[in-house]
């Protein structure tokens, strides 16, 4: 048999996801959610909140529902729109997860322990990835090694082909392409092949150290949030970092790239760019790039911080709304998982409760 995609002229839906973390940095907005919500515009979009994925290595219940609760307001605050597209939480559709198991069993082992992001995370820990130790310290969970067969089953399940990630991703949409593309000879065409959508979005480094990508875990110094008060945004931005050493003439050192970089995607491209040339030219007063930077960043947040109250005052019960949006994403991957398990031979599922067998006693 040989599989076909049939030929469609609707455009691709769009996946993407995203870890819950109880704050939305900026690093978070420029480098994936801006780009998510103008992406609404042209095409069908699903995105996700991935607890599930979170839960490796997370230990701490409360604080995950928190952040999963508060990254699915952080979106609708961040400008994806609940009524044009589907946002929804991980866990809220199982269908997805069991789609993993599926796809598991067509997933090479060999493939997963080669993804680098195995390879680093589980080397970071003490006993390593080769290491099946049972004392907390060193505890590798296989959930590492199955994070990618798990993103694989978010974006097939939607049957997406578009997804807007960035660079450090591409090993795992890979990955998902195999797997689509296995299924689809093995049983019948499925899956599109889902495509990486690699967007030009501006990488942002932390303020504090210029050379390592802003992110939550670094610690409050590395990163600033969407939401984040005046007066903290501005120290950060004043104590920025701005000079790490001689820099060869005609480039930009890490923290003054990472200012105007910043600057920039605030929507002052313009001014970015002549004070790059400034700098280039000895001219540049820092003291000026920190301050327009300063400027721009917190009109942002003052900005983000109405648009969230606004959510919260708009949003009166969000857990309805979560489950409303679990609804529409249950049925989309439903449907994709009913034919799944069709095509692979096993039963329908149970309903949980007594099926009445024919030539039965009552009704
Ligand atoms: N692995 C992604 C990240 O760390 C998050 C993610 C999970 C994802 N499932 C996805 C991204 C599906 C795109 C599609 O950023």
């Amino acid at each position: 048999m040989t599989p076909t995609a049939p030929s469609s002229t609707r455009p691709a839906r769009v996946y993407s996801g995203i870890q819950p973390t109880a704050v939305m940095t900026i690093g978070n907005y420029f480098g994936a959610v801006k780009n998510w919500a103008r992406l609404q515009d042209e095409r069908e979009c699903v995105y996700c909140v991935v607890d599930l994925h979170a839960l490796i290595g997370s230990g701490d219940p409360a604080g995950l529902r928190r952040a999963s609760r508060e990254m699915f307001v952080s979106l609708l605050a961040a400008g994806i729109d609940p009524d044009r597209t589907t946002v929804y939480i991980q866990s809220t559709v199982p269908e997805q997860t069991e789609l993993c198991w599926l796809l598991a069993t067509l997933t090479s082992l060999g493939d997963l322990g080669r993804m680098t992001q195995f390879k680093e995370k589980s080397a970071l820990l003490p006993g390593g990835a080769a290491e099946s130790a049972t004392d907390e310290g060193s505890f590798v969970s296989a959930g590492l090694l199955f994070y990618p067969v798990l993103q694989a089953a978010d974006i097939l399940a939607y049957r997406a082909g578009c997804v807007p990630v960035g660079q450090d991703q591409s090993q795992h949409l890979e990955l998902s392409r195999g797997l689509a593309r296995r299924f689809n000879g093995r049983f019948g065409f499925l899956f599109p092949e889902p495509e990486t959508l690699l967007a030009r979005i501006p990488k942002v480094m932390s303020t504090a150290d210029p050379t390592r990508k802003m992110s939550k875990s670094l610690g409050p110094r590395h990163y600033i949030g969407l939401f984040e008060d005046e007066d903290s945004v501005r120290r950060k931005i004043r104590s920025a970092v701005t000079d790490s050493g001689v820099m060869p003439s005609g480039r930009t050192s890490p923290g003054i790239a990472n200012l105007l970089t910043l600057l920039g995607a605030c929507g002052h491209e313009d001014e970015a760019a002549a004070m790059r040339d400034d700098y280039l030219a000895g001219t540049l007063r820092y003291v000026d790039l920190k301050g327009r930077t300063a400027d721009a960043l917190v009109a942002l947040t003052s900005e983000m911080r109405d648009r969230r109250a606004d959510v919260l005052r708009r949003e009166t019960d969000l857990d309805a709304r979560i489950m409303e949006m679990a609804e529409r994403a249950r049925s989309m991957a439903g449907e994709t998982l009913e034919r799944a398990r069709d095509l692979m031979g096993v039963y329908p599922p149970g309903r949980g409760r007594p099926v009445a067998l024919s030539g039965g006693s009552d009704g």
